[in-house]
């Protein structure tokens, strides 16, 4: 392994977006002899949290009647009593404090008349809590976050690097693989600590709101590695993606007092949630949406496809421009529509993933080491489902906490020999398995067909049926699809990347199918027509995956963490 070239760091933060740049931040600032490597697939700028839209959840005003008993509870009710309540608390009673950190290195919070920082509504909470700026929030946050790294000369940042597996001797992490894309070159970065921050799996649907590059490469590496995803079965649609392209149109634009209408004109929200209308929970807005639609009451999209129309018109040209003026530029941009003269065709588009990389109330995993933290991770914050502007603050708040932990923990160890077998098993399966393999199914084929197909069969609705099929579908195309690359070249080839991704995919999406096969019940964001009611007495529990080699995921299940709230119906 001597010509394996070697980097190493005290702590290794895989991923460079919101809860990646908290994490190197909080872990730099423990010690500064200690090394951190941000190892990223994409420009720091480029992580697909620059595209979060409308707001950062926090109770900032008690003294106006919020509190943060109520944050509390609308997060367990928002998550169908799935969350652990315990995740959830700790979640609510850190954010004030991070609102603020962020304003004072420098987050250009939109402000009220009076020069406090602003809040607005968002779905499924009793009071505005959603932190903003404006409507490109994760823009700015990462960008404070950015600039604050660069007070820290002992961060580094690694962009454009390809992680593609973690090293491990039995349980306990030492460094990971990865391929610097400028080069090709194989390395490996050796550290006794990591944190996986590398986002969500929002790519395995077509119509989604995800950039191109979030594709479940964390999830997978981890899952390959032994440790459990965890409740996977569990995606967000959001009710708002624009057409064709899925981009989201944020939630903040009904905060603002945004309505749905049907093709009869109707506000048809005020059916299906009488008391929070157009904000009502994700889940329930999605349904009330799909259900129109499958009433007759939709729209079509010039597309073919079928919709619904937000209407903004009545907010004035006025506020539009000063707090949404990012989506007035994509609806213009990318659908044609000017939200301030003419309502917006929308539908349901894959936005979150509940799921992730099964992690307890400090982020920690399964692997001694190694910590998982943003949307990457399971910590079971958002349960079933989670409200909006609840994960910006998921991140930041476990990007912190993981990069302490991390960083003490790594603090007078280092890894003194690497798992070599797994290195050369590591550099094996790719060269080999791709470099030097042959094969003739096209991988963009085998990308769109699952995208496509998961569309179709694991959206808002779910039956055994579709699933059924989706799953043979997803095992046809996996036996297919890691063949081989045909472009050989080692520089910038996408075309590798592109194989590496898809094949994480496909892995992913076996995981997510089986976890809603076995999940016979109606949860949160999982609603399977067939089971149509939530049941609590044989499902009010975690699902876990663990992988198994090609024969497909071994299920298994965990408890809830109950301290305050037993579950009740739920009603908005
Ligand atoms: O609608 C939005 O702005 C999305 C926010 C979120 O997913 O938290």
């Amino acid at each position: 392994m001597s010509d394996i070239s070697t980097i190493t760091h005290d702590v290794l933060i895989i991923g460079s977006g919101l809860a990646g740049l908290r994490a190197a931040i909080s872990a730099a600032a423990v010690d500064r002899k200690l090394t951190i490597g941000v190892i990223s697939k994409v420009q720091v700028m480029r992580s697909h949290s620059v595209s979060a839209e409308g707001g950062t959840a926090a109770v900032l005003y008690e003294e106006e009647g919020d509190n943060q008993e109520s944050h509390i509870y609308d997060t367990i009710k928002g998550s169908d009593f799935l969350a652990d309540q315990d995740v959830a608390e700790l979640l609510v009673k850190s954010m004030p404090y991070e609102v603020y950190q962020l304003d004072h290195w420098g987050m250009p919070w939109s402000r009220r008349k009076d020069g406090r920082i602003a809040q607005r509504k968002f779905g499924g909470y009793s009071f505005p809590r959603a932190t903003f700026a404006q409507d490109k929030v994760g823009f700015y946050e990462m960008q404070t976050l950015y600039d604050t790294c660069q007070k820290y000369d002992n961060i580094h940042f690694y962009n454009e690097w390809f992680c593609t597996s973690i090293l491990h001797e039995k349980d306990t992490f030492q460094g990971v693989t990865a391929i610097e894309m400028k080069t090709g070159n194989f390395y490996v970065f050796k550290a006794p600590a990591g944190i996986i921050c590398a986002g969500g799996a929002g790519r395995i649907y077509s119509f989604s709101t995800y950039a191109f590059s979030s594709t479940p490469d964390g999830l997978d590496m981890a899952y390959r590695a032994g440790l459990a995803l965890k409740d996977m079965e569990f995606v967000q649609f959001h009710p708002t993606g624009i057409l064709p392209s899925g981009i989201l149109i944020t939630e903040g634009a009904r905060g603002e007092g945004g309505y749905l209408i049907n093709n009869k004109g109707e506000r048809f929200m005020q059916k299906y949630a009488p008391g929070k209308l157009e904000l009502a929970p994700r889940d329930v807005v999605s349904r009330s949406m799909i259900r129109e639609i499958q009433e007759g009451s939709g729209f079509k999209h010039e597309t073919g496809v079928d919709c619904l129309k937000l209407d903004l018109t009545h907010l004035g040209g006025e506020r539009v421009k000063e707090v949404l003026a990012g989506i007035r530029e994509i609806g213009i941009k990318f659908s044609g529509v000017d939200i301030i003269n003419e309502p917006i065709e929308v539908r349901p588009v894959c936005h979150y993933m509940m799921g992730g990389i099964h992690a307890n109330i400090d982020g920690a995993t399964e692997m001694a080491g190694l910590w998982a933290a943003g949307e990457a991770a399971c910590n079971s914050t958002h349960g079933a489902n989670r409200l909006g502007a609840n994960s910006t603050s998921e991140c930041i708040v476990w990007g912190k906490i993981t990069g302490e932990l991390a960083a003490r923990y790594a603090s007078g160890k280092k890894v003194d020999s690497i798992n070599r077998k797994q290195v050369l098993e590591e550099e094996k399966r790719i060269y080999d398995g791709l470099f030097r393999g042959r094969g003739s199914v096209n991988p963009y084929e085998v990308r769109k067909q699952l995208t496509d197909m998961m569309d179709e069969n694991a959206y808002v609705f779910r039956n055994e049926q579709g699933l059924v099929a989706a799953l043979e579908k997803v095992r046809e195309l996996k036996a297919a699809a890691w063949k081989h690359v045909d472009d050989k070249a080692k520089e910038y080839n996408t075309n590798f990347i592109n194989v590496m991704e898809t094949d994480s995919m496909l892995r992913t999406a076996e995981v997510l199918l089986v976890g809603a096969l076995n999940r016979r019940e109606s949860r949160g964001a999982h609603s399977r027509t067939d089971f149509s009611y939530r049941d609590d007495e044989n499902f009010l529990k975690h699902t876990l995956a663990y992988f198994t080699g090609n024969g497909g995921p071994k299920m298994t299940w965990y408890p809830v963490t109950f301290t305050r709230y037993a579950p009740v119906e739920r009603k908005y």
